[in-house]
């Protein structure tokens, strides 16, 4: 069964609050969403292996830690999730970088896909597919499907804000994949939109309307 984080971090849930008030403009919803990005890399990177080395010390020799040639990858969902990109590679930027592009069709809700490139090693790599919002987790579930169709193996699922029922898609459609998330929402409303979420997140990242 899939594990499901909530990253309660106070810096996190600080910077979470401007990015869903309404009075927040682009510039700095982008800066926020990028910055909360990165606290979310650090935490969900915590379980890379390391491996001993030897290095010398202006004082000795000595052991110690590197990350062991891990390969990751970074799936942002076009459009909104490019946003949290730059805030990942921060911290990860040997990270190599695919793109799955889906839309929702904002009548039947359902996920529309209109573009994928992923690194060419996809076996090999361990996957975080980003996006800010999980809603009805139609485009989570596409985008996962996407990955696993092309033969990744080992993905987790990385958002800002999620809603119950988006959760519970993933869960049932791929319990293998780790949730990460920065809010846990009440519920979707009758356009399928998070309440209180923080609106359309391509719309406020890019400015469009
Ligand atoms: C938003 C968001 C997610 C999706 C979530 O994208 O960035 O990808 O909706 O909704 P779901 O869980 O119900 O599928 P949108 O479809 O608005 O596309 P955009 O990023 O291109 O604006
Ligand atoms: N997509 C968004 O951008 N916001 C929502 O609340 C739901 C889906």
């Amino acid at each position: 069964m899939a594990k499901v984080y909530v990253f309660d971090h106070p810096l996190i849930q600080h910077k979470l609050t401007y990015i869903r008030d309404k009075h927040t403009g682009t510039k700095e919803f982008r800066e926020l969403v990028e910055e909360v990005a990165t606290l979310m890399a650090f935490e969900i990177t915590r379980d890379l292996p390391l491996e001993e080395v030897e290095i010398e010390t202006p004082v000795s020799r000595a052991k110690a830690k590197v990350i062991a040639g891990k390969k990751l990858g970074v799936i942002p969902i076009l459009r909104a999730g490019i946003g949290m990109v730059d805030g990942i590679l921060k911290l990860i930027p040997a990270a190599k970088v695919g793109h799955v592009g889906l839309y929702r069709d904002p009548e039947t809700l359902q996920p529309v896909e209109y573009y994928v490139k992923l690194p060419s090693d996809v076996e090999e790599r361990d996957f975080i597919i980003v996006d800010p919002m999980l809603a009805t987790g139609g485009s989570a579930v596409a985008a996962i499907e996407a990955l696993k169709k092309r033969g990744a193996k080992s993905i987790k699922f990385m958002c800002l804000i999620a809603a119950p029922e988006g959760v519970k898609a993933v869960e049932t459609a791929h319990p293998d994949v780790d949730i990460y998330i920065a809010a846990l929402d009440e519920r979707l409303n009758d356009h399928g939109y998070i309440v209180p979420g923080l609106g359309d997140a391509g719309d406020r990242l890019f400015g469009t309307k």
